[in-house]
């Protein structure tokens, strides 16, 4: 193992890419200690700057970007694959700025190992994500077809790359 790159970084890769498509939650509890989760399907994990990393793609609409602007970190929380539909649901059309999300979807909050933003125990797989940088897209560079579906009202992603400071499994918790 390469210092800093841990087990589950290579051999769960697998679960999180085949359940990223039908969502996982993006978790951050921001410098005022307000918290919020919500559903992501697009992401990225890979390597930059010798560094694990996860790449999250938030619009600016979301109230889950103000939190980000003001916070050191994120966790993502991968649920087994196909579970959780329901509050993958809620997370992904109600808005923190309205509900506590996780009442409403009865999801567990757990303090993370190495960052301040909690996971979701009823997850299966977490990454605890240091923020290292921020970027905003290029309009004029996104494929027209693209740009047409995704963004007529322009409101485009930001990208959040967190360095992977731990990833793990909780086992043995409703997963076996
Ligand atoms: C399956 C699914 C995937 C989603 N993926 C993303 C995503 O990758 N990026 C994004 O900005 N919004 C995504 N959304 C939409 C947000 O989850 C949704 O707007 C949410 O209500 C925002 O909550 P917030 O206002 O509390 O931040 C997705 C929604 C669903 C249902």
């Amino acid at each position: 193992m390469i210092d800093g790159y841990h087990e589950t970084f290579y051999q769960d890769g697998e679960k999180l890419l085949k359940q990223l498509p039908k969502g996982v939650f993006i978790t951050v509890r921001d410098r005022r200690g307000e918290t919020n989760t919500m559903t992501i399907a697009w992401g990225h994990i890979g390597v930059i700057w010798g560094r694990p990393t996860f790449i999250a793609y938030v619009r600016y609409s979301r109230h889950t970007y103000d939190l980000l602007l003001n916070a050191d970190d994120y966790t993502i929380n991968v649920p087994a694959y196909g579970t959780l539909k329901q509050a993958l649901k809620v997370a992904g059309t109600e808005s923190g700025r309205d509900i506590d999300k996780f009442k409403t979807a009865n999801l567990t909050l757990r303090e993370a190992n190495k960052v301040n933003s909690p996971i979701i125990a009823d997850c299966e797989l977490h990454y605890e994500c240091r923020m290292i940088y921020r970027q905003t897209q290029e309009p004029a560079l996104i494929d027209e077809r693209i740009k047409e579906r995704y963004y007529p009202q322009h409101d485009t992603h930001i990208m959040f790359f967190g360095e992977i400071v731990d990833s793990y499994r909780l086992k043995g918790e409703n997963h076996g």
